[in-house]
């Protein structure tokens, strides 16, 4: 038979490699070009927190709870472990009992990337609709897409879930109020995924309560979800029925608080280093898709005849390299303006190289910013 001491000895677990500090200091600058990392200051801020029990209302985590509920306007807060938590049980909360529907843009997080969780967790089909504007979605979209009526062929809109900013992009606040009145006088519910709301709150001015009182339930990330009272009270229920109730939650919850007082005033930089870039690249010729509203922007270089690929080989040999994916290039609190210097002269390199093989820059459309779709709107009146 086993001693105690042989099973203890099984059992141990030593997780620290003899080098982690030293991989984490290099990790944190290769990846604080590309991806965001806890700094020490904010870990030094986390480790403050207190260790309670999150089931039974953990001390620091229940602050943030409450402070978000306050700067977002609403009664409660609920700290969850994800963004995609936070979309997920808000729609079991405020959905009851099958058929209904979610009204949502078609590039959502929630209609594209919670693996199909609506269906799964709420028996809710999704109508994605795609913004007439290839902007945001607008009132009339909105009520062309709806489904309302006793039709027993159809599963009845009960709730829209808007997305701000999506992909980058400022809703404009006078649209989104027009479709919550809308959708309140119809009887459904209004959620916001606002993973990003802070970049609207930073760049636009506007107080998070603000953007946020059109909303029954947001998601303002840092991992709350705010609403009624009684909506939270259940929406707790629920995340402990999905396996979502964590115990000692405290050091989550700092490190959110810190990224709210010290981070968020980083913003305006932010979205200041993200118009550089954007600059830069028409300068090259390359074709911008998605503006640079905020963070993050969208491109295609196919108008200078290169490939994404071929800009990420180079940006992946730089001796600092950075990351890159596709055609969303963001940009964040962490991003330094040697990144953004080394993958415009990578690019402009690249243009320089098509341009000596023959290649003939084709002239870069210039997607529409929301005061000129605006202007047309007013003239189509
Ligand atoms: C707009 C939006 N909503 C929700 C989420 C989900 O957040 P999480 O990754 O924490 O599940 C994300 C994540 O990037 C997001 O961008």
């Amino acid at each position: 038979m086993a001693t105690f001491d042989a099973i203890s000895h099984t059992i141990r677990c030593d997780i620290l490699s003899k080098t982690h500090v030293a991989d984490n200091l290099a990790m944190r600058k290769e990846v604080s070009r590309t991806f965001t990392f806890p700094t020490k200051e904010m870990y030094d801020y986390a480790t403050l927190a207190t260790l309670g029990d999150d089931v039974y209302f953990e001390p620091s985590t229940k602050a943030l709870e409450d402070h978000v509920a306050q700067i977002t306007g609403k009664q409660a807060g609920l700290f969850l472990p994800s963004g995609t938590a936070s979309n997920q049980i808000a729609l079991r909360t405020h959905l009851m009992q099958p058929p209904y529907s979610v009204l949502c843009d078609q590039r959502s997080h929630i209609n594209l990337y919670e693996a199909g969780g609506a269906a799964f967790h709420s028996g809710a089909a999704l109508t994605a609709v795609i913004p007439s504007n290839g902007h945001h979605l607008t009132l009339e979209d909105v009520q062309q897409h709806i489904v309302l009526g006793n039709n027993n062929h159809n599963a009845p809109t009960a709730v829209i879930a808007l997305e701000n900013t999506l992909r980058g992009t400022i809703f404009p606040q006078d649209e989104i109020i027009a479709i919550s009145d809308y959708a309140h006088s119809q009887g459904i519910k209004m959620h916001l995924d606002g993973a990003r709301i802070w970049h609207v709150a930073a760049q636009t001015e506007t107080p998070l309560k603000e953007l946020c009182d059109p909303f029954d339930s947001v998601h303002p990330s840092v991992l709350v979800l705010a609403g009624p009272t009684a909506f939270i009270d259940k929406a707790r229920w629920m995340r402990k029925l999905f396996g979502g109730g964590m115990r000692q939650t405290g050091i989550l919850a700092a490190s959110a608080a810190y990224a709210l007082t010290y981070n968020f005033p980083l913003l305006p930089a932010v979205h200041a280093l993200a118009r550089r870039l954007e600059k830069g690249l028409e300068e090259i010729g390359v074709e911008v898709t998605s503006r640079a509203e905020t963070c993050m922007l969208f491109y295609d270089p196919t108008s200078i005849g290169t490939t994404f690929d071929e800009i990420a080989d180079r940006a992946s040999d730089l001796p600092e390299p950075l990351i890159l994916g596709d055609a969303r290039l963001v940009v964040h609190i962490q991003t330094s303006e040697s990144a953004v210097d080394d993958l415009l002269s990578i690019i402009r390199q690249l243009a320089e190289e098509k341009q000596a093989t023959g290649f003939v820059k084709h002239a870069a459309k210039r997607p529409k910013v929301q005061s000129e779709m605006y202007a047309q709107r007013e003239t189509k009146k």
